[in-house]
């Protein structure tokens, strides 16, 4: 792998790639912050040597390079899912890459469901800690040790410090920004009222389809990492509505506004 990242890198920096501080990952339906950025180059995935997509499939997302509030970023405009039927190397693969070029600090995002009936859709939910029940690690493969801590420590996946930071700017500009587990699902089919029921009971407070490989590996990469739930449905598995992605995708639309005014001010204020 590590050869395949050397000249992703190259590719990435002849592009125009500079030496970026923060990287950032857009989930399903967040492509708002997009705005805010100052791009200076981007590439579509399709286009990248090495990434998951270059010689399988088309995917919509890309790289972008650019300024967020005074702070060179990288973004990744759309991430690939297990469910996608991409393994879990391949949806870390550009973790790596970033890391790579130099980011110091990652910062996800995703749509996910709220299981804790306290939290409303529309809502944001900062991630304090997660349940993997994608069935596999990022990290199960030969030679990951070369790369990175193969045991990798998983007490405090998301840094206390910027959590902090992020609660802050959230009182100060009058964001709702509850704290929760996070559970990762393989997908892409939703849940069943037993599995809603099932997931309240293991712990959790918010599901979805992403988010936790990139996460570990981020912590076997030792690079700090926080993330940010936008909740789009609530999963109340005694009132339950048929699923309909459009609504969930245009509700991720809604609440995308205060995340972008959040990860703006905390990029200022890292
Ligand atoms: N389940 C899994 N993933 C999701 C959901 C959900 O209810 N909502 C948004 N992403």
């Amino acid at each position: 792998m590590k050869e395949h990242l050397n000249k992703t890198v190259q590719f990435l920096k002849e592009r125009g790639f500079g030496t970026p501080e923060v990287g950032i990952i857009l989930g399903t339906g967040l492509g708002q912050l997009t705005e805010a950025i100052e791009i200076e180059v981007e590439v579509s995935y399709n286009h990248i040597p090495y990434f998951p997509t270059a010689t399988v499939e088309f995917h919509q997302g890309k790289f972008l390079f650019g300024t967020l509030s005074g702070k060179k970023v990288v973004v990744m405009q759309g991430r690939f899912h297990v469910y996608e039927g991409y393994s879990m190397q391949d949806v870390t693969y550009p973790v790596r890459i970033m890391e790579q070029l130099g980011i110091k600090t990652l910062l996800v995002s995703n749509a996910a469901g709220a299981i804790n009936l306290n939290f409303k859709k529309g809502e944001l939910m900062l991630i304090d800690d997660h349940i993997n029940l994608q069935g596999t690690s990022p990290l199960a493969f030969k030679g990951v040790s070369q790369l990175g801590e193969r045991f990798a420590d998983m007490s405090a996946p998301y840094d206390l410090t910027i959590n902090k930071k992020l609660k802050t700017i959230a009182k100060e500009k009058g964001i709702k920004l509850h704290e929760g587990v996070y559970v990762s699902v393989v997908g892409p089919q939703l849940e069943t009222r037993a599995e809603y029921r099932m997931l309240k009971i293991i712990g959790a407070d918010a599901v979805g389809m992403s988010t936790v490989p990139e996460v570990i590996v981020a912590k076997h990469l030792n690079l700090p990492v926080v993330a940010v739930s936008v909740l789009t449905d609530e999963c109340d598995p005694d009132n339950l509505a048929p699923v309909n992605i459009k609504e969930i995708i245009a509700m991720a639309a809604k609440a995308e506004p205060q995340l972008v005014k959040l990860f703006s001010q905390l990029i200022k204020d890292l």
